[in-house]
This record gives C-alpha cells, sequence and structure tokens, in this order.
C-alpha cells in the first residue's frame, strides 16, 4: 500500500478495495434504526467455507463443538508439516466484525488462520462466539473464557498431541482484539491446570468512548469502520443504560479496570496510519505500559483497517512476520 500524499488516501490493490467496499456498504444495508440486522440479505452474501479434514496447502481443519445450546465451538486448524514431534504453540483466535458480523468460517478468516497455523506454525482454535444483536455483553466474553476452560479441561480426540497448551497465545483483530484483551483479564485471575496465557497480538482492536477522538473525526471516511456503524454496534453491545464509557468499551478510559497487580500476558498491539480507531489503540498501549505490562506498538502508516486480512497488501506480509516473530521470541521465553 503506498500513501497519496495529495488526498490523504490509502492507495490499495484493486481486489482488497472491492471487498472493503462491498463489507462497508453490506454493513450499512443490514443494520436497522431499530437495532436488528438483516440476517437473511447478510446469509445471502456470506462465503462461508467447510471444514477440510484433507490437508490443503499443509493444513487442515476440523469443526469442534463446545454446547450446542448457545452454538459454541471452534475451528481446529492443524499444520501437518512440521514433523510431529515438534511441539506447537496454541493461538486462541477471535475474528473481527464488531461482534455482530463474520464466523471462523467466513473465507476471509478461514484463510488468515491457515496462514498463521502454516507460518508461525501454530495449532489455532478459532473461536465461534455469539453475535449481536441477538446477544449483547458479555456473552461474547463469557463464550471466549469458557473456550479456554474447555482446552484446560479436556484432551479432545483430534486435538494434536503436539500442541502445548502451556503456551498459549491470544490472537485477535478488531472486536476480536477487544474480546481477546477481556479474556486475558479472565484468565489473568483465574486458576487453570493446563492453559497458560503467555502472550498476546492485539490487531487494530475495537475500543470506543463517548468523546470522539482526532482519527474518527478525520478518517470517518475511510473503510469499514464509520461511526454510524460504531455507535450502531455499541449500543447493541451494552446493557441497558450503558454508555461507551463502559469498562469493557472504554477499557482504558475513566472507568478503567485497575489490571497494575494482574497477571497479563506479553502484548503486541497493531496500528493501521488510515484506521480511524487508531487513537484508541495507541491509548490502549500507553495504558498497559502505565500498568507496568510487557508491551510493544507496531505502526504500518499507510495501514486500512483489516489490511492484514489480504495476501496482495504488503504489510499483510510484514505482519505475519513480526506475528512469526513474536510467538518464537515469548515461546522461547517460556520453554519448559
Ligand atoms: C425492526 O425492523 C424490521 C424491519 O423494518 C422488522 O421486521 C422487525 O420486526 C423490527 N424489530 C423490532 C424488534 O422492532
Ligand atoms: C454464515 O453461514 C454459515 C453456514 O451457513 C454459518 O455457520 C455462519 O454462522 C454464518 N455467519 C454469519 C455471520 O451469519
Ligand atoms: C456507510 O455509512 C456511512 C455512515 O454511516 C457512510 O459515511 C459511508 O459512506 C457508507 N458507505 C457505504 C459504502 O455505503
Amino acid at each position: 500500500m503506498t500513501r497519496n500524499i495529495l488526498t490523504e488516501t490509502p492507495v490499495l490493490p484493486w481486489k482488497p478495495k472491492i471487498v472493503l467496499f462491498g463489507a462497508t456498504l453490506l454493513m450499512n444495508l443490514t443494520r436497522r434504526p431499530n437495532g436488528t440486522l438483516n440476517r437473511r440479505l447478510l446469509n445471502l452474501v456470506n462465503h462461508t467455507v467447510p471444514a477440510r479434514n484433507k490437508a490443503r496447502q499443509g493444513v487442515k481443519t476440523l469443526d469442534i463443538t463446545i454446547d450446542a445450546t448457545r452454538n459454541l465451538g471452534f475451528r481446529l486448524f492443524i499444520p501437518t508439516k512440521p514433523p510431529p514431534d515438534v511441539i506447537l504453540p496454541v493461538i486462541i483466535f477471535f475474528h473481527g466484525g464488531g461482534f455482530a458480523f463474520f464466523s471462523p468460517n467466513s473465507r476471509h478468516y478461514d484463510n488468515v488462520c491457515r496462514r498463521f497455523a502454516r507460518e508461525i506454525p501454530a495449532v489455532i482454535v478459532s473461536v465461534n462466539y455469539r453475535l449481536l444483536p441477538e446477544h449483547g455483553y458479555p456473552s461474547q466474553y463469557d463464550d471466549g473464557f469458557d473456550t479456554l476452560k474447555f482446552l484446560d479441561q479436556q484432551r479432545l480426540d483430534g486435538f494434536p498431541a503436539n500442541a502445548d497448551l502451556s503456551r498459549c497465545f491470544l490472537v485477535g483483530d478488531s472486536a476480536g482484539g477487544n474480546l481477546a484483551h477481556h479474556v486475558a483479564c479472565r484468565a489473568g485471575k483465574a486458576e487453570l491446570r493446563q492453559v497458560r496465557v503467555i502472550g498476546q497480538i492485539s490487531i487494530q482492536s475495537f475500543f470506543g468512548g463517548e468523546e470522539r477522538t482526532e482519527s474518527e473525526i478525520r478518517l470517518k471516511k475511510m473503510p469499514i469502520v464509520s461511526l454510524g456503524l460504531t455507535d450502531w454496534l455499541w449500543k447493541a453491545f451494552l446493557p441497558e443504560g450503558g454508555n461507551r464509557d463502559h469498562e469493557a468499551v472504554n477499557v482504558m478510559g475513566p472507568r478503567a479496570v485497575d489490571i497494575n497487580g494482574m497477571e497479563y500476558p506479553e502484548t503486541v498491539v497493531v496500528v493501521g496510519g488510515f484506521d480511524p480507531l487508531q487513537d484508541r489503540q495507541r491509548e490502549f498501549y500507553n495504558w498497559l505500559k502505565r500498568s507496568g505490562k510487557e508491551v510493544k506498538l507496531i505502526e504500518y502508516p499507510n495501514a486500512v483497517h483489516g489490511f492484514y486480512l489480504f495476501p496482495e497488501i504488503p504489510e499483510s506480509s510484514h505482519f505475519m512476520k513480526e506475528a512469526r516473530d513474536f510467538v518464537h521470541k515469548v515461546s522461547a521465553t517460556f520453554k519448559k
């Protein structure tokens, strides 16, 4: 992605440009003023791929159910190239989509998890958490944490024997990044036997607040993230009477939880220069630092919201390399 200095707009390859425009349009057309979503329309354009037990490009996938009553489960991505005696870290992945859109079987999320599995390499658990507006706060956090508890308690059929649960990473983009943070907080207070969360990658995470930030206003014409959409999503997410300074939304704001003394994983915060949410992500980074946590900020000045989902965008490969280096570095520190 290069930057057009004259117009201050990102220059994107045509494919991501079309996909991002389509997604923005769809999120506009399907959200109703009364707080419901037109799921019928969404399902018409819901590009999903089934799980494939036969390895394709070195990764096989499997759908696992945790609790059928709330449709909770995950898609498991297993790299088949590393020899079975190589112990692999586990990434618990939360997809983005404002807590309302997409699922682990969405084409772009299936693709990106395959890349993580192959390129790191790692075993990926991509969580199928409940969505808005039918399920609001804190269902998504409950589902995320229940997935950790499930992994902690079970030795699953089909769960690779070389997956090392004592080296778990939480990775999420956009709303998935918000979710990862809250799951990290719960894990920090919980007694887990096998699962140990040692790292987090917070990719363009979705945070909010009552007061508008400079980047939210200046970049309001960028793809995906408009104030119209984010206000709608937070309204659907929050409990009756809650506002955007709620601790779940404005994590580092006036009602922030004190995490100073709490166990919290080493973190990378990823920011894009054309993402309206960037000011809040930097605040999140600064808040983690002030709270005494190990945290690194990675900035891609030319990146739009969701850039890493598109291999055509050069920053996507740079990010993948950073993710791999981070997982290897933190894993080495925690080697048993
Ligand atoms: C919201 O609006 C849609 C379409 O206008 C309608 O079908 C639906 O019943 C409404 N739902 C509620 C809860 O008001
Ligand atoms: C898309 O469709 C698939 C299968 O038909 C379903 O599992 C998934 O939940 C749907 N995703 C969304 C966001 O509606
Ligand atoms: C989506 O809606 C926002 C306002 O809510 C508007 O600024 C933007 O242009 C719309 N984009 C598309 C592609 O419909």
